[in-house]
């Protein structure tokens, strides 16, 4: 299974942050926020990613990841010319995807939960087996800003509308989607919404239509952000900045996650840690690679 990081956008509900800067390279407490979900991406197991910007920003991205390999990743890129909306990335990728199947991830998502990286290998495993699509839904207090999934009484979604004026749900979509290869014609096949882009809602209308949408119900014991406002992104900020005092272990540190699975070694942690000086984030990196196994 391949990755795609969707990291363009002009972020104008942060500016005047974002008038030069992206907003994945921001910081949600001390680290950028494009490490979060690509932390996810890692915990899924998935090396091979495709990193999605605009023409001003993918420079940026390549100074910080480079071909990947210093995680044991293989990164490439790809400009998104204008903000065609989110489906356009599943075009973009249709080379890099081959004939596989993908995790697309939006850059500004931060996922936190007990067992996550189990669910996360379950999920790759079940799209193994499987095939299809499968999305997560998170409880919301503002269901008109997000796609939000309807349920029957059974549990099983019936319908998935982008941003509805009158919701039938609670339930919003993260930006979190699991896709078999199917979804490159799909994605090419969708038309333009109200608000001029290319909904990954509709795509995921499809995959319902077709019968082949799984949507999973994160409840208790997980949090999602979704990082596109100045509050949203201190919430963020203060959330992860709690959890981490509070555990001692930090949230979406590629470093450690690459080590854990065994894509690069000690010492290269090591070195990682030391290269990093005597900032929080190296200290940690340095504490991780000393650890007794
Ligand atoms: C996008 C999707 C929406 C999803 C949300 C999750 O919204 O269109 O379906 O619920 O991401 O972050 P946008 O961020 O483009 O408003």
């Amino acid at each position: 299974m391949k990755g795609i990081i969707l990291a363009g956008g002009s972020a104008t509900r942060l500016y005047p942050a974002t008038i030069c800067l992206n907003k994945h390279l921001l910081p949600i407490y001390n680290k950028p926020m494009i490490y979060y979900p690509l932390s996810i991406l890692m915990l899924a197991g998935i090396r091979d990613i495709l990193l999605i910007s605009s023409p001003r920003d993918i420079g940026s991205f390549k100074n910080i990841f480079g071909a990947g390999e210093r995680w044991g990743l293989k990164f490439s890129y790809a400009v998104q010319e204008n903000p065609n909306g989110l489906a356009e990335a599943l075009i973009i990728g249709a080379d890099f995807m081959k004939n596989d199947s993908v995790c697309l991830i939006l850059g500004d998502n931060v996922f936190f939960g007990h067992g996550l990286p189990a669910l996360l290998r379950k999920t790759v495993r079940a799209m193994k087996e499987k095939g299809g699509a499968y999305v997560f839904a998170s409880n919301v207090q503002d269901p008109e800003r997000y796609g939000i999934v309807e349920f029957d009484p059974k549990g099983s979604a019936v319908s998935i509308k982008e941003k509805p004026k009158k919701p039938k749900s609670n339930w919003a979509v993260t930006g979190l989607y699991f896709f078999d290869s199917r979804c490159r014609d799909i994605a090419r096949a969708i038309k333009p919404s109200g608000r001029g882009e290319l909904e990954i809602t509709s795509v995921n209308e499809e995959y319902l239509k077709r019968g082949a949408l799984h949507v999973n119900p994160i409840g208790r014991g997980f949090a999602w952000f979704d990082a596109g406002t100045h509050d949203s992104f201190l919430e963020a900020s203060k959330f992860i900045a709690t959890i981490e005092t509070r555990t001692g272990f930090m949230v979406g540190c590629i470093e450690e996650i690459a080590f854990a699975n065994g894509w690069i070694t000690r010492e290269t942690l090591l070195a990682m840690g030391e290269a990093l000086g005597k900032t929080d984030y190296g200290q940690y990196i340095i504490r991780a690679a000393q650890n007794e196994e």
